[in-house]
């Protein structure tokens, strides 16, 4: 049967105090809802829609650069949870298969939590995700026995009893498309708050002899975020189990709480990670490389027997192949480094392309810009870029080509010739002494002045 998600990512997220949506925060280099797409698009469904509102363009944009299968909704103005999902109604009830309803600001809810709300629907009609909250505030209650649940009662309409509950809603909640659509249309905003509550699903589906149920699920997997000091924390639970899983997967980890991962950072086994090293999105690491200490990456491949930094940082599109060595001070962005390249020291390599087991000596850089456009270096195989060359870009270097140290390189370099850009030296007998000596003249006579 297929299955449809509705994100929820309308809110204004007020606490935050920002300009920013609250579900394009980030966490892990992340935007939240993409934590919550994430999470969706593991258990491949059908259609992915999202209920934007505040911020609509700029989070409809991001859901969209997440993955453009997905579809976008406004909800304005914002009249309670039910009234949000009741947005996907056009798009949605006439689908076969569950629907479930994930927030756009959880990031942390396991694919594996919503397989078990899937099952659990042979059981019931409406299932619902609930946790034993350790403060349970103002979370809605699930008055429920065993995984039978009666109804989800809010906070704020709860008697003192239901207030003691410490069984709380996540705000996860599953049905068929069908009914979810139908339920929705007989929801009242006669509550406290005035709003339409999805939380009414339950007792609307019972009414109707139906069944609900609850599935549970750890409070972690709940977490929301409405501030930046649990924005914070969300990234530190992240990085928690994204730590203990390299760990686990056989990454080593010299100073595990010192290494920050992204949502899709992928690191093979075998490989070594040294301390304070940040992974941006997009970096794939394979088995066996290894990422010295103080190292930042983002949108590059590292492959298997490649070492890095320490003190190295990768760009978007730096593609390291086997065995390559970046060493320290070492900045690479837009380039494709094949085998056994070595990049030692204190160097840039910006949109080039360097053929297998070439040398790059200290202190080259590679001059892309002119200011206005972009331009490539090519560099051949086992070449032998010598230390401080400036190669300015376009240009070539052929195969087991040469650049002399302190070159400037205005032109192609053919295959296996030294091209040598720098004035000729000359030395003048004698001239150092008295240059040194007229010197120490002049301030001598300042002194005395
Ligand atoms: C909701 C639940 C509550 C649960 C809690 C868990 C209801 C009525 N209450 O309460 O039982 O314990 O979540 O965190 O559902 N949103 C929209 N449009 C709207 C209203 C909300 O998109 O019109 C989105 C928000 O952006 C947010 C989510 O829905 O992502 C939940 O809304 P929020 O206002 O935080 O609900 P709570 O009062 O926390
Ligand atoms: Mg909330």
């Amino acid at each position: 049967m297929p299955v449809s998600f509705i994100v929820l990512a309308a809110g204004m997220g007020t606490r935050m105090n920002s300009d920013l949506p609250k579900v394009l925060h980030k966490v892990a280099s992340a935007p939240l809802l993409h934590h919550a797409l994430a999470a969706a698009r593991s258990l491949e469904p059908a259609r992915i829609v999202v209920v934007t509102g505040h911020g609509a363009a700029e989070v409809s944009a991001s859901a969209n650069a997440f993955d453009e299968a997905c579809e976008c909704v406004v909800q304005d103005p914002q009249l309670g949870t039910a009234h949000a999902v009741g947005m996907a109604a056009p798009l949605l009830d006439q689908m076969d298969g569950d629907a479930i309803v994930l927030y756009g600001d959880t990031p942390f809810i396991r694919p594996e939590t919503i397989d078990a709300m899937l099952h659990a629907r042979a059981r019931h009609s409406v299932v619902v995700l609930g946790f034993q909250a350790r403060d349970p505030g103002r979370y809605g209650r699930l008055i429920a026995e065993g995984e039978n649940l009666q109804k989800i009662v809010e906070y704020k309409d709860a008697s003192d009893e239901e207030r003691a509950v410490t069984l709380c809603n996540s705000g996860v909640l599953c049905a068929s498309a069908k009914l979810m659509f139908e339920l929705i249309s007989q929801v009242k905003n006669t509550n406290a708050s005035g709003e339409y509550y999805l939380t009414d699903l339950p007792e609307l589906a019972r009414a109707q002899g139906l069944s609900a149920g609850v599935v549970i699920c750890d409070e972690s997997e709940t977490l929301g975020v409405n501030t930046r000091a649990q924005l914070a924390e969300a990234e530190a639970a992240f990085q928690a189990r994204a730590r203990t899983e390299a760990l686990e997967n056989g990454v080593t980890l010299t100073a595990p709480e010192t290494v920050f991962f992204a949502l899709d950072t992928h690191v093979g086994r075998d490989a070594i990670i040294g301390p304070n090293v940040l992974f941006g999105p997009a970096v794939t690491i394979e088995s066996g490389a290894e990422i010295k200490g103080f190292c930042h990456l983002e949108g590059c491949h590292i492959s298997r027997g490649a070492q890095v930094g320490p003190f190295a940082r990768l760009r978007p599109g730096a593609e390291l192949a086997e065995d390559v060595h970046v060493g320290n001070f070492v900045e690479i962005k837009n380039s494709i480094l094949d085998e056994g390249v070595k990049v030692g020291h204190l160097t840039y390599i910006g949109d080039a392309d360097i053929g297998e087991f070439t040398n790059i000596g200290a202190g080259t850089v590679t001059c892309n810009y002119d200011g206005v456009m972009k331009h490539r270096t090519r560099i051949g195989k086992r070449a032998f870029i010598g230390s401080d060359t400036m190669l300015v870009a376009p240009v070539k270097v052929g195969d087991d080509a040469l650049t002399a140290s302190g070159s400037v390189i205005t032109q192609d370099v053919p295959t296996e010739a030294l091209a040598i850009g720098r004035a000729p030296q000359v030395n003048k007998a004698g001239l150092a002494s008295k240059l040194m000596a007229r010197l120490k003249a002049i301030k001598a006579a300042k002194g005395k002045a």
